[in-house]
């Protein structure tokens, strides 16, 4: 097969097979189709997009190129989520101990964060002594022990999409929806959770800024779940402003704790209900949503969930007192207020903005090898909808510096204000299935 015809073949617009698809997955992996001939197939592939069944076997195909996971000797159906990155995302560390409790297996590999987005496990690794490493075999003892476990990706899983992802990076060909939804599906096939819950942001902090985008994503990874045999559902939520209150390593651990020990933050409290809702009816632990709503809502206000929580932290090697004791968490030297300079209502809260500002302060990194600084971070004291009076503090940050200048500006460059009265946002704007 001359790679040349493929390009040619899918310039044209036509559907590529699997010998094809195959073809080119597995000769730019090991190297024998070269970064020009691969380019412009993901080019092709940019503009003429690829059909349901094409999307599927390119996905198949990247799985194939490397390990996976086997968690066969884990009881019970295995249920992943995944979110596509938001600002203060920690639905992990409450949806993860919330569905166990109810007797869900939860096996997570996470990532680091890069960019505006924070990771899990740096967020984690606040905790002092908490451990991502571990052996595939304590990976499955610890989830079959304790019913959860996150651990850093490990091994070679899906390696032609690592390829494949540094090339799109710099050939214009990232945001490409068939090409998207292939990359993040490979990754989380290839970790071998039986089904999958993913949250697919929208907005302003988000990869997909509009509802359109998000809803072609989440289809189109609810379709390669379906076509590879792993029941997928997508939640759709809102990421205009930032999720909660806290952005940062220590300050979101802090946050999702707080909801464990049954704290109504309201959006945070809700998302994480819902998305663990879906997980309990998808591994079968109960078959109608309401029932698995509730039991789970049961299980935060009763401290069930923040006992696995705790169980989770002591199997991972983490010091449990700052758990039991959140001032013992890593804190940064300064807390900086930004003050409001309008009367009014905050109508817009840009969360890459505030990302942003939270990886100045040094909460994330803005390239891969640099360090993260746990105990700085970002308190919102006023969310969408709230009314503010000039000089109230709308933010807090957490610096080791006392006048972190371009933070307090991408702050304030943050946040929008008006006269009028302005309605909450929607949380969760659609569930795809
Ligand atoms: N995240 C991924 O893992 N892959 C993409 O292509 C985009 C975001």
């Amino acid at each position: 097969m001359r790679m040349v015809d493929v390009i040619t073949k899918k310039r044209n617009g036509h559907a590529l097979t699997k010998e094809e698809i195959y073809h080119f997955v597995e000769g730019y992996t090991k190297g024998s189709i070269p970064d020009y001939q691969a380019s412009a197939l993901l080019m092709a592939i940019f503009y003429q997009g690829m059909t349901e069944q094409e999307t599927a076997t390119l996905t198949q195909a990247m799985v194939d190129s490397g390990e996976t996971i086997d968690l066969s000797s884990i009881t019970g159906h295995k249920v992943d989520k995944h979110s596509t990155g938001g600002v203060g995302d920690k639905t992990t560390f409450i949806v993860g101990p919330l569905v166990a409790s109810v007797g869900v297996p939860v096996a997570k590999m996470s990532g680091r964060g890069l960019g505006h987005t924070g990771g899990t496990l740096d967020k984690l690794e606040s905790i002092k002594g908490f451990h991502i490493e571990m052996s595939e075999q304590q990976f499955v003892n610890q989830v079959n022990n304790v019913k959860l476990a996150v651990a850093g990706q490990t091994g070679n899983l899906a390696p032609a999409d690592k390829k494949l992802y540094a090339l799109r990076d710099v050939t214009a060909t990232v945001d490409s929806i068939p090409l998207i939804a292939g990359s993040i599906m490979s990754k989380k096939l290839a970790s071998g959770a039986d089904s999958i819950v993913l949250d697919v942001k929208t907005g302003s902090g988000a990869f997909m800024k509009t509802l359109e985008e998000s809803e072609s994503l989440a289809k189109e990874m609810v379709n390669i779940g379906k076509n590879l045999g792993r029941n997928t559902v997508a939640i759709i939520s809102d990421m205009n402003q930032p999720l909660g209150f806290e952005v940062g390593n220590a300050n979101e651990v802090k946050e999702a704790v707080e909801v464990l020990r049954g704290e109504k933050i309201s959006d945070l409290r809700s998302l994480s209900l819902e998305l663990a809702a879906h997980m309990t009816v998808l591994a079968e632990v109960m078959t109608d949503y309401d029932q698995a709503y509730r039991a789970l809502e049961e299980n935060l206000d009763n401290g069930k969930a923040f006992e696995v929580f705790r169980s989770f932290v002591v199997a991972q090697g983490g010091d449990v007192e700052m758990i039991d004791h959140l001032d013992l968490l890593p804190s940064a030297k300064y807390q900086v207020e930004v003050k409001a300079e309008t009367d009014g209502y905050v109508s817009a809260i840009d969360a890459e903005s505030i990302g942003i500002a939270a990886m100045y302060l040094g909460a994330g990194r803005a390239t891969k090898d640099d360090a993260i600084n746990h105990g700085v971070g970002i308190t919102l004291k006023k969310k969408i909808g709230d009314p503010v009076k000039v000089g109230e503090t709308i933010v807090v940050l957490h610096s080791d510096e006392d006048s972190p200048t371009d933070s307090i500006n991408r702050v304030k460059q943050a946040y929008s204000f008006t006269k009028e009265n302005v309605d909450p946002k929607t949380l969760i704007y659609k569930v795809i299935k």
